[in-house]
């Protein structure tokens, strides 16, 4: 009888020990997902670009030439008429697209699209054409680009 109660005796504190390790295993555990989840929601630093941007002075940028802003991925266009600015991604998968100088044109090195020198899609996988963002020069002659206005590809900013 006495050797009885003497596990009896230790049984208890036993299985009480085990109820709460287990318990607050299970509650950290919970906790470490929702501490998680929300933290998810804001992260630390925001990686994206700016939409609005200032680049070089306009005469940084020859007449009658595509330059290409990697930086930004847009291409400044100036010819006679003026300035306009293009996205240089690809609106098929993304991918950013060159300017071929000798044909004219912009080229997407993942599918094979071709756009004119406009941004219409000439051939290939790309759903529609290259977008065309604000530009405009500031008071001290800089290219102000607004990526969050999207025009028509007949905008140009008179130089
Ligand atoms: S991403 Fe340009 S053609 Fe597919």
């Amino acid at each position: 009888m006495e050797i009885q109660k003497e596990k009896e005796g230790e049984d208890i504190p036993r299985r009480k020990f085990f109820l709460i390790v287990g318990w607050g295993a299970f509650l950290a555990l919970i906790g470490g997902v929702i501490f998680s989840g929300v933290r998810f929601l804001f992260p630390n630093a925001l990686n994206e670009p700016p939409r609005i941007f200032k680049l070089g002075k306009v005469d940084a940028f020859p007449e009658e030439a595509v330059s290409y802003v990697e930086e930004h991925k847009v291409f400044i266009v100036r010819d006679e008429e003026g300035l306009r600015c293009v996205s240089a991604i690809c609106t098929h998968l993304g991918c950013t697209v060159n300017w071929d100088d000798q044909y004219g044109k912009f080229l997407c090195p993942c599918h094979g699209s071709a756009f004119a020198r406009n941004g219409k899609v000439l051939k290939g996988a790309a759903p529609r054409p290259l977008e065309w963002f604000k530009v405009v020069l500031t008071g001290d002659e800089k290219i102000l680009v607004d990526k969050g206005q999207v025009v028509d590809s007949n905008y140009i900013y008179e130089v």
